[in-house]
């Protein structure tokens, strides 16, 4: 994040000096040219049924749990700009993950003390004596950056810092008595810890990001933390800055099996360049992860295995607290990458979560994966099905149902059958001419998503540079794509979510019409069309 975040912080630090301390939000916000209207851009790019702030800045998740029948989501915020700057913990909930009210800033930063990513544990035996009376206190764990230290090229920039709620997480204080919890040892990237119970073991893991590995701490009382064990060093991908690792246990879908799954965000060196997400399967002795050797074969074959291929799925980790009789690992992440994040054509507020996602293990032979699936609790929204005719011929034919529906906010499912060595296009495209292409290219065996045409992209040289490639390791017979649109994303979920492509576009007029075409003969079945209601 360094290079990309110095450069609005000197212009923020600018305004703040000419306006006498006080950025006026409006101020800041014409301080970027835009080429829409307040209401246009409201209109056409605000999504339909993924989270956005109301104004400002938003980029990572922070510190997700579920109490009281309520999902709690925070997230990296500046409410003056738009641009990233000192950063808030903002904040929202939802009884369904979809549908997401906005609720004052949770965590205030104090003057040059931003208040970084970081995860929230809910201490239902209150190890830590936060709590008051019945009600378990909800402990956030952060990093505390120093932007004073930074200026002075200090090292001990950041420490992990935590604040408690005692009202189920609707207000916060600082522990200011006892932080940091972790002070810096000497690193400067040090950050983003995220907090989980090992109940194997019976103490708290903190994982975070050092820089180029992860590190392990334990606790007793999430208020002193012991030094465990590193991961990572020479392992996955090292294009850039290791931050937000999630570490927790999963069963194996289907079975009592257990591994761990660390999860580890990386800016620069993603699956498609920029901002990306891999994972790491093993297991977790209470003081060291260690990979499967399986999985480890396979970081030696693909170098790094992601979470998603696709551009703009960043920082994500999970839920916490979620009920034993639910039972889900829940997911989601920033819809965005710091390649371009800051220059999106938004104005008013930018960037927005991914749809929130179920994370499951899968196990093939000896073989272990992730997948993700959207959750279901989108389904509740469906208005309107339409199940499609199947589709056999060659050259480029339309998919007529599409054009039944509003495709700002529409789930599409289908099957191609019998793929052959070849291409297969699919294209999304409005009146303007404008088009985003999608599809499966089985001759070179990926998956990929193309958005150079698909509409506004000259804010941004990395925006559309390159086409959005997710290797299939092999040749496809048939393949089931689950395709989420909203305004401005395509979330495309192919085999029950074991490759999955995440990304943003912002077209001048909303696409209408789906075709799909390839030189071989396509045979397309199993297409239904759920229309959402929501907005
Ligand atoms: C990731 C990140 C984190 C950091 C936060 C600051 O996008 O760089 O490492 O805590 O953003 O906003």
């Amino acid at each position: 994040m360094k290079s990309k975040k110095h450069l609005p912080l000197a212009f923020y630090s600018a305004i703040l000096l000419s306006a006498g301390g006080f950025i006026p939000y409006s101020a800041v916000a014409q301080t970027t040219a835009v080429s829409v209207s307040a209401s246009a851009e409201e209109q056409m790019y605000r999504p339909n049924f993924h989270f956005t702030p109301k104004k400002g800045w938003m980029n990572d998740p922070n510190g997700m749990f579920y109490a009281d029948g309520k999902y709690h989501l925070f997230y990296q915020h500046f409410p003056d700009g738009n641009k990233w700057g000192p950063m808030h913990w903002g904040h929202a909930v939802s009884k369904d993950l979809i549908q997401w009210e906005e609720l004052p800033i949770a965590i205030y930063p104090d003057k040059d003390k931003y208040i970084f990513s970081g995860s929230a544990v809910v201490d239902i035996n209150n190890t830590s004596g936060l709590g008051i009376g019945n009600t378990a206190p909800i402990v956030a764990v952060y990093t505390l950056h120093d932007m004073k230290k930074e200026k002075e090229n200090k090292i001990d920039v950041e420490q992990q810092d935590i604040a408690f709620s005692n009202d189920n997480g609707f207000t916060w204080q600082k522990f200011e008595e006892g932080n940091p919890v972790v002070k810096n040892p000497g690193i400067r990237d040090f950050r983003d810890p995220k907090v989980t119970w090992d109940e194997t073991h019976k103490q708290w893991i903190m994982v975070l990001a050092a820089q180029d590995r992860s590190q392990f701490y334990k606790s007793k009382d999430l208020k002193s933390w012991q030094y465990l064990s590193d991961f990572g060093k020479n392992i996955g991908a090292h294009g850039g800055v290791w931050e937000c690792p999630d570490f927790f246990e999963i069963k194996v879908q289907g079975t009592n099996e257990t591994k761990w799954v660390l999860i580890q965000s990386l800016n620069p060196g993603g699956a498609n360049g920029g901002s990306g997400t891999q994972y790491f399967i093993g297991d977790f002795d209470g003081t060291a992860f260690t990979l499967d050797p399986n999985f480890a074969k396979r970081i030696e074959q693909e170098k790094a295995v992601w979470i998603d291929y696709g551009k703009d799925n960043y920082a994500g980790v999970t839920w916490n607290n979620i009920p034993n009789s639910d039972g889900r690992r829940l997911f989601i992440g920033w819809m965005s990458n710091w390649d371009y994040a800051q220059d999106v054509p938004t104005n008013v507020w930018r960037s927005s979560t991914t749809i929130a996602r179920e994370i499951q293990l899968i196990k093939k032979g000896n073989e272990f994966s992730l997948v993700s699936i959207p959750v279901k609790e989108i389904n509740q929204y469906i208005s309107k099905t339409i199940k499609g005719k199947s589709l056999k011929g060659k050259g480029n034919l339309s998919i007529p149902e599409a054009a039944k529906v509003d495709l700002t906010k529409a789930i599409i499912d289908f099957k191609l059958k019998n793929i052959k060595q070849d291409t297969y296009t699919f294209m999304l495209s409005n009146d303007k001419g404008e088009s985003l292409t999608f599809g499966i290219n089985n001759a070179a065996h990926y998956l990929f998503v193309d958005r150079s045409k698909s509409g506004k992209n000259d804010f941004s040289e990395k925006f559309a540079a390159t086409i959005t490639k997710a290797s299939l390791g092999g040749s496809q017979k048939e393949g089931a794509f689950k395709i989420i649109l909203d305004k401005t994303s395509i979330e495309i979920f192919y085999n029950n979510g074991e490759k999955v492509i995440t990304e943003i576009f912002f077209p001048q007029q909303p696409f209408t019409s789906l075709s799909v075409s390839s030189k071989q003969t396509i045979e397309l079945n199993n297409l239904v069309i759920n229309q959402l209601n929501k907005n």
